[in-house]
């Protein structure tokens, strides 16, 4: 017992007069990567809010290396070595890297009366020289990838000299090649005898870095394995209660096109464009990130201008292409970035969800509640939102489950095409085979569907056709047998061009 790194025990959070979590037990050994996993809304985010003093619990106790912790704020977490790598990060976009580093307890001199900028930079050098060498500390933080900025909050989590380090799914938005770097960066840490809590849905990562794992299931813990004993199969069955069925493809696809994109583009981020999707289509993009795939999407949606080519919803071409000009055509998009572009956190899942149609809410003027609750009930539960509640403001939700609220969006909204861009990204397991149910389902009812996902397994399952882009292009077309993981990463690597 005395030789755990960090031990939790019976932490309860009650929000109103539900628990969000409830006695929850867990500990971390010294130097091991401790994965904490669970469906959305089980409650991975409130514990580690806990330990990291941004939420007080209502019972329960903390001990880091034996010793009780009086957590009673983010100070006193750091102070016991705690540090925390939030789910949606968190700095000051203007300042530097370095001053983002010392953000709430700069370096000092004459007394303590001026920040000492100099030797802050040096610091901030010295430590990110070994995590990553191509960050210059002087450079303001916005100008930075995620992933980098990620690597910033590790840096930070040296400084303080932390014992341990809680990663709330970290890499939500980064590649692959990004994820090789952290998990070097991880077993790193590992080997100086920090201990890692690594919060994530995706099982192939868990398998790759992490010692053992906590799980957790609607607010209580329901287990804790050791990763060697586990297949990916038992590892999910522990989470979600029941084994995840595995399910083939469907095709709903007709011959009869709705979307037709001609010559569609935008400088050299997106070279003309052209192809369709047919009614009970869905088709798949693939490429690397930066490849075009986001803003290609966000052409059709008119969100950003194109400077080449159009597009025709039902053979009808939009004549001056705008958000709500597509809206009216009844294209809808479900953004890749969440926060940015979707939502208003003091509003409730019901209102975020009838944002782009309100006005089918709405007569003379006056909000039709019933209407709209009895919307949003219907799609909701159809996505399994947790807690099936659309009175609560979207911004109390877990990640996860505000992703589904946007979602839910565009499917109440009488929507022809749907563009969605990653939609499972940060969705539980057992929730994706939903999400790709519902995928079929609207396919089954003759919309045109494109996806865009990094992952192959997704693009994979529910793609009836698949484009790849690369650099702007469309480099291949693949549909039947050629649709396979070796051509995609080919076609997304190599210059090789498709002629149709
Ligand atoms: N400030 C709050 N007020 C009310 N309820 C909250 C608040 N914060 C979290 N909750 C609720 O607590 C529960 C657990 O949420 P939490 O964010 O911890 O889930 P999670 O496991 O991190 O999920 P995800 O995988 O989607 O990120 C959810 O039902 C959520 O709605
Ligand atoms: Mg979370």
């Amino acid at each position: 017992m005395e030789n755990y790194r960090l031990n939790m025990q019976g932490i309860t959070k009650i929000y109103g007069n539900v628990a969000a979590i409830e006695g929850i037990n867990f500990s971390v050994i010294q130097g091991e990567v401790h994965a904490l996993i669970g469906e959305n809304g089980a409650g991975k985010s409130t514990l580690l809010n806990i330990l990291s003093g941004v939420r007080e619990a209502n019972t329960g106790e903390i001990m880091v290396d034996g010793e009780v912790v009086k957590m009673k704020n983010p100070l006193s977490a750091r102070q016991a070595g705690i540090a925390m790598i939030h789910q949606e990060l968190q700095h000051v976009p203007e300042l530097s890297v370095a001053q983002n580093m010392f953000l709430g307890r700069p370096l000092t001199k004459y007394k303590g009366l001026f920040v000492n900028k100099k030797a802050q930079l040096e610091r901030a050098r010295t430590i990110l020289k070994q995590l990553d060498p191509s960050i210059n500390p002087d450079e303001p933080i916005k100008n930075l990838k995620v992933a980098q900025q990620q690597i910033v909050e590790i840096a930070r989590a040296l400084l303080d000299d932390a014992k341990i380090i809680a990663m709330d799914e970290p890499t939500s938005s980064l590649t692959p090649t990004e994820f090789d770097r952290l998990a070097e960066l991880i077993s790193d840490l590992k080997s100086m005898k920090v201990s890692i809590i690594y919060v994530s849905h995706k099982m192939n990562e868990i398998f790759r870095i992490c010692d053992r794992a906590t799980i957790m299931r609607d607010g209580r813990q329901v287990g804790v394995v050791n990763i060697r004993d586990e297949t990916e199969e038992t590892l999910v069955s522990r989470m979600i209660g029941r084994k995840l069925e595995k399910v083939q493809h469907h095709s709903f696809m007709t011959d009869r096109d709705i979307l037709q994109v001609e010559g569609l583009g935008r400088g050299d981020d997106v070279l003309p464009a052209t192809f369709s999707v047919r009614a009970g289509e869905v088709l798949g993009i693939a490429g690397l990130v930066g490849s075009g795939r986001t803003e290609l999407l966000k052409l059709i949606a008119g969100i950003d201008a194109k400077t080449c080519g159009g597009i025709q919803v039902n053979g009808r071409p939009i004549h001056n292409l705008n958000v709500s000009s597509a809206i009216k055509a009844g294209i809808g998009l479900v953004p890749e970035d969440r926060k940015k572009e979707g939502i208003i956190k003091q509003r409730s899942v019901a209102v975020n969800m009838a944002l782009p149609k309100m006005r089918n809410y709405t007569r003379a003027g006056m909000l039709q509640k019933s209407k709209l609750d009895q919307a949003a009930l219907k799609v909701m539960s159809e996505l399994k939102l947790r807690p099936l509640d659309t009175e609560k403001h979207i911004g109390l939700l877990s990640g996860g489950n505000q992703q589904k609220v946007i979602i839910g969006r565009w499917i109440a909204a009488d929507t022809q095409v749907f563009l969605f861009d990653e939609p499972t990204r940060g969705i539980d397991i057992g929730a994706k085979s939903e999400i790709y149910n519902l995928i079929e389902r609207l396919a089954s009812e003759g919309k045109a569907i494109i996806v865009v996902s990094s992952e192959m397994q997704e693009i994979m399952r529910i793609s009836d056709r698949v484009l790849v882009m690369r650099e702007g292009k469309i480099a291949a077309e693949l549909t039947g047998e050629d649709i396979s993981e070796e051509n995609i990463a080919q076609y997304a690597i190599n210059a090789v061009f498709h002629k149709k």
